[in-house]
């Protein structure tokens, strides 16, 4: 209700009541007016009921929603399910205000709508609380950022296919190896060829090959490489790659440079080693994942830079429109949470990787085995499987099934020797980012979100596994480890588990006499 609106509601109830309604509805007014004037994530995460408010405003102002809109063109905004129009933004259950119209113009997928002001509000709100986040989080000289409906393979598809107008000459991209498919299939979607370079192993590391990259660099000439293209987050024995020594080699050969943090935004060392390059060398774009750095549904990355005008060319490079859906979710989620309220999930992350890590540790030596040292990684974490590599060679996906079977996610086994191809290009040791990794091993993360209980059920879980293997392994002797599991716990999962377990390990047990 405007001020007229407020008068007009003197004369039925008593003033002193309307105004102090009126107040009531200004300081939720004041949050939404210092958003929109600053730009930045506010501090203290919002109520529902400024959130609602504000996208109540802002869903007025797009013409799908006009009380009096007669729309003769080819995109209207009309949805024909009243279902997917409250997924789209509807909380009023008789006038259902939606966003429709997505965001972008057919040239720019920054640009604004005209018939969408409300959306494209949306949009341009989004990029700059996301920016502030990403100086929050460490990354303080990046200049721009935009939200894209796509996840971090497709993003980083865009990223490469903007730098092909740049450097008409370049086929190739040179790319420290990473076993994880979207990041290297996003450079053959591009149409470049991806120029593998081989890790070193460090102690239990591995780490990006500097030589190696430079010396390709001289060998194909400057000029025929699209850029590097670098990691930050992985899976551990690998570790983000030397990000400030390939953000030399790239200025020193006046190579682009566009680094994958696909889930690096939630790591300070992640986004120090981005800061870092920028400052001492060059990188031009990172592009980071929403759902993995920010607890939203997957479907959005954000593409950020350092050069504000290269940035907005990726975004002119986007065809069309696009889904405001992964804006939204952003929107609606950093505001909830304020920049407070994110700093906590990061400081949680990062208590809970030293958990993650005393467990692992703990465990692992029960059991004869030993956490990998990988302290250059943030994130990630790797058990070996040792014992299990040397009883039986299906011993380790075995475990992997296991986990599987006992509801574990995300946890991986990687065993030796596996062979993949991707796109035509065959990986040897595929999962463990190198040709001959020393043993098979375990990989767990300590990601965003997790909490203690988390890696409590998935310590018990995995000792239960480990103790059950060690059983078939010893079947005669007594059995050892650090049986903690509490056996009234996860009663049905274990006991389908346990059968699942049996007809397993029987399978290699009779296939080895
Ligand atoms: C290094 C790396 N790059 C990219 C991705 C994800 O790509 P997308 O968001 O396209 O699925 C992942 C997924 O975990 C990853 O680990």
């Amino acid at each position: 209700m405007n001020r007229e609106s407020f008068a007009a509601g003197e004369r039925l109830v008593s003033p002193a009541y309307v105004r102090q309604g009126c107040e009531a509805r200004r300081s939720h007014e004041h949050l939404i007016r210092l958003l929109l004037e600053k730009g930045k994530c506010p501090e203290d995460g919002w109520d529902e009921s400024t959130l609602e408010l504000f996208l109540h405003e802002l869903a007025i102002m797009d013409s799908n929603n006009f009380l009096g809109n007669c729309g003769v063109g080819e995109r209207e905004g009309r949805v024909a399910s009243s279902l997917v129009a409250r997924r789209h933004y509807s909380f009023c259950p008789i006038f259902l205000l939606r966003f429709i119209h997505g965001i972008g113009r057919s040239g720019d997928i920054a640009a604004v709508q005209p018939k969408a002001a409300g959306s494209s509000l949306l949009n341009k709100i989004t990029n700059s609380l996301v920016l502030d986040i990403i100086k929050l989080a460490g990354v303080h000289t990046v200049a721009n950022c935009f939200v894209v409906p796509m996840a971090t393979g497709m993003s980083l598809t865009l990223c490469f296919l903007t730098l092909r107008h740049k450097r008409p000459k370049a086929k190739y991209i040179i790319w420290p190896r990473i076993d994880q498919k979207s990041c290297f299939k996003s450079m053959i979607t591009a149409g470049f060829e991806p120029v593998v370079i081989e890790n070193v192993l460090e102690g239990d590391e591995l780490r990006t090959d500097l030589k190696a990259v430079e010396a390709k660099v001289q060998e194909l000439g400057p000029d025929n490489v699209l850029c590097i293209h670098s990691t930050t987050s992985c899976f551990a024995p690998r570790v983000p790659d030397r990000l400030e020594e390939l953000a030399v080699i790239c200025a020193n050969y006046d190579i682009p440079h566009i680094v994958n943090n696909a889930y690096g935004v939630q790591s300070s060392k992640c986004m120090h080693l981005i800061q870092q390059g920028a400052r001492v060398g060059r990188i031009d774009a990172f592009v980071q994942s929403l759902d993995k750095n920010f607890m939203v549904p997957v479907g959005g990355a954000v593409i950020a830079g350092f050069n504000d005008a290269f940035i907005q060319e990726i975004s002119k490079m986007y065809p069309g429109r696009a889904s405001a859906s992964p804006s939204l979710d952003i929107l609606i989620t950093l505001l909830s949470l304020g920049s407070n309220g994110y700093k906590k999930l990061l400081k949680e992350r990062k208590e809970m990787f030293s958990y993650l890590s005393n467990q692992l540790k703990k465990l692992s030596e029960a059991y004869n085995e030993r956490l990998l040292h990988t302290p250059h990684n943030p994130i990630s974490l790797a058990v070996t499987l040792k014992t299990l590599e040397e009883y039986h060679d299906k011993a380790v996906t075995q475990l992997g099934s296991m986990l599987f079977t006992r509801q574990v996610s995300g946890a991986r086994v990687v065993p030796l020797g596996s062979m993949q191809t991707v796109s035509g290009y065959t990986f040897r040791g595929f999962m463990s980012h190198t040709n001959n990794y020393p043993c098979a091993y375990l990989n767990a993360a300590s990601a965003i979100g997790m909490k203690m209980q988390d890696v409590d059920l998935f310590i018990k879980r995995l000792d239960k596994c480990l103790k059950t293997v060690r059983k078939v392994q010893n079947e005669d002797s007594d059995v050892s480890g650090v049986d903690n599991y509490d056996k009234t716990e996860d009663v049905d999962i274990e006991e389908t588990a346990l059968k699942l377990d049996n007809v397993l390990l029987n399978t290699y047990k009779d296939a080895s006499s």
